[in-house]
Formats: C-alpha cells, structure tokens, sequence
C-alpha cells in the first residue's frame, strides 16, 4: 500500500515537473513572439523567415503559402495563454490575406487558411472565420481531378515548375490541406470536401510511397489517364531520396486522416512513416534530421528544425490514435527543440522561436534560418502537450 502511494506520487511529481515544463516554454515563447508581432505592428505585414544577410523576409502579399502559420501561431499563443492580445494580432493578420480564398490557381489554400481561420473559428466560433473556411475549401476542390484522384499541387503553365516536364504534379505536402476538407465537410453537412479528400489520401497512399515507407516527393500524373507519368523531387537531394520535411507531412497527414475518418489503413500508414522516421539510423542523437534522410554529405549537412517540429505535433497526435507509445521520440524533439541549440535567446534570431531551418537547398533558398512554420508547428506542439 505504501509503495502504491509513494509510486502515484513520484509520478504525479513527473506529471506537475513535465505539465510546468510545457507551461515554461510557452511562456518564453509568448515573451519571444510578442516581439516579433511588434515588428510585424510597424511593418504592418507577415514575417516569413530571415534572408541569407540576416534581414527580415515579409510573406508576398499577392499569395504566400506561408501566409497563414503567423496568425496561427497568435491563434496557439491565445489559446494557451488565454491573453487577448494574441487573437487581436491573429484577427488583424488573417484579414491581411482573407481575398486568397477567391484563388483557384494553387493548392496551398488548406496550409494557409486552416492554420489561420480554421483556428480562429475552432477557438472562437466566429461566423464569418466559418464562410472564410467554406469558401477557400470550394476554391481548393476546383483543383481535383476524378480521372487521377487528386488535387493538382502546382500549375505547370509558368515559374520553375513549366521547366519540369510534369503535367499533372502532386507533392506529398498536399496531404497538409486536406484537414481543410475534412472540417469543411463536418462544419457544413456537405460531404463532398471529405470525399475529395478521402480520395486524395488513397490514390497518394498507393502512388508516394516506397518499400521502406519513405515518400517521393513528386508524383507526375496524366491528367487524362491518371497514369503516373514520373517519380520526382523538387526539394528533395534527389528522385529516390527521402526528403525530411515531405516524410513529416506524410506523418502529419495521415494522421490527420485518420482523425476524422477513423479508417484504419490511415492509422497503419501513419505508423510505417513513424517507423521509417523514428528508427532510422542517420538521424542524429538529438532526433532533429538533416534536411533529406539520404543528403549526401551528413554529417556535414543542414538540419532541418521545420522537419523536425511537424514530425513531433504530428507524433503527439498519433501517440493518441495508436497502440505504439511515441513518448520516447516525442520527449526526445521537445527537449532538443527547446534546447538553445535550436530555440533563439529572448531578443535574439529577429524574433523567431527556432533557428536552423531549411527552406529548399535545390532552389538555393532559405538555407538554416528561422521559418514561420517551424515556429506555427512547434507552438501547436506545446499547446498540444500541455492538453
Ligand atoms: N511546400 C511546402 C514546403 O516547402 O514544405
């Protein structure tokens, strides 16, 4: 009897130490963030990430797939916080952006309209944050194509993916906007988002993944046929690589499915990505990968902490859904995430929580800096712990 209760008590004590833990962090966090909200008051625009000399990177205002991960990151900040002050700066910065619900001509709508909206609409129950969601989930659906069974990821009409040959691409990051989809469907009765987006997961479960449960980055379709045309990467180190933020998508979206179909063969597939990222031997001790699992210069390679931070909200949610515990993994990312390797000093990095991302070495861009994803998905992290 006495060892029962000196057990309870020694793990409640873990309980209160790892709970304060989480609260400490989002309380640096906060002091961090609102600095970084100050500069985007004076500047009235969207911090994005850093340039190569170190200067602030401001989201396009014509369209910007990064758009919506700064007012998600205020919509986390007030729902861990409870302040004020945070969803006043998401409301403001969200409205920023509010016409690219209109654009048909991209499929990042999901990324940037249910990190922002769809958050605020969940913490608010606003109407109007509602017909927002509705209405950039139609313009998203305009983008599916029955005879292949997905959404088109990239117009191949202009920019640096005319010069591919692709016709018809679908990247594993795709897998991001179907949450949209889904909460769209449940919002409004209208099944037709889910179905679009059930049928997107299956036709990328069959065509994106490979015998060790890595992903391809690229899959080109004919938009006739449905044919898969080529196996590619764009951000990747190459074809048959195993690009790390494209594998923390999968993991993210899968899981994703799985929430809101309860589909087991969503669950499973989860699991193998886990598996493949979990357990793979080149990552370093701190469990933050390098930017592409088989990039060819490790250990003198970029890690890449945006990989890193959606693999661990991605992993906290399907510690939830699976018989596998992800504790271990998901202890290990937080701790280094928080580390001061990888979280700025208060004041420092121009105000962004985490350093040593990477935007996409292929293109030369955004080479370890802060990116405003990393932050959005390391802050739902917390708020997701502390749940
Ligand atoms: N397409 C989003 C990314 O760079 O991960």
């Amino acid at each position: 009897m006495k060892l029962l209760k000196l057990t309870s008590l020694f793990l409640f004590s873990i309980l209160i130490t790892s709970c304060s833990k989480k609260e400490s962090e989002i309380d640096k966090s906060a002091q961090q963030f609102a600095l970084l909200v100050n500069d985007a008051e004076i500047a009235n625009k969207i911090p994005r990430t850093l340039t190569a000399e170190g200067e602030m990177h401001w989201t396009n205002p014509k369209f910007d797939w990064t758009e919506g991960f700064f007012p998600g990151s205020c919509w986390y900040l007030f729902e861990a916080t409870k302040d004020q002050k945070w969803q006043k700066a998401a409301e403001k910065f969200q409205a920023q952006f509010e016409s690219h619900k209109l654009r048909t001509n991209n499929h990042d709508l999901g990324f940037v309209f249910n990190c922002s909206y769809g958050n605020g609409y969940r913490l608010t129950k606003n109407e109007s944050f509602k017909q927002v969601m509705i209405t950039s989930a139609e313009s998203l659906s305009t983008r599916f194509n029955p005879n292949v069974g997905c959404i088109k990821s990239w117009d191949v009409t202009g920019g640096w993916q005319a010069t591919r040959g692709w016709k018809y691409p679908v990247i594993i990051d795709n897998m991001m906007n179907l949450e949209l989809l889904f909460e769209v469907s449940k919002l409004t009765g209208n099944d037709k988002y889910k179905n679009i987006a059930i049928t997107h997961a299956n036709t990328t479960l069959k065509n994106h993944f490979r015998e060790d449960n890595s992903s391809v980055h690229v899959v080109d379709y004919d938009p006739e046929t449905g044919e898969v045309r080529n196996k590619h990467t764009a951000q990747g180190f190459a074809h048959t690589s195993a690009w790390a933020r494209g594998q923390a998508w999968g993991l993210y979206g899968y899981t994703v499915c799985y929430r809101y179909t309860k589909d087991e063969k969503y669950l499973k597939q989860a699991e193998k990505i886990a598996k493949f990222i979990t357990e793979y031997k080149g990552t370093p001790e701190d469990g933050i990968p390098y930017w592409d699992y088989s990039a060819p210069n490790i250990p003198n390679e970029p890690r890449d902490v945006s990989a890193a931070a959606v693999t661990v909200s991605a992993l906290i949610e399907l510690d939830g859904f699976s018989k596998n515990t992800y504790k271990p993994a998901i202890d290990k990312i937080m701790t280094s995430l928080a580390s001061e390797k990888y979280t700025a000093k208060l004041g420092e990095n121009k105000h962004f929580l985490l350093k040593h991302s990477v935007g996409s070495i292929p293109h030369g861009a955004e080479i370890d800096v802060p990116l405003n994803y990393a932050d959005y998905y390391y802050l739902e992290a917390l708020v997701r712990l502390k749940k």
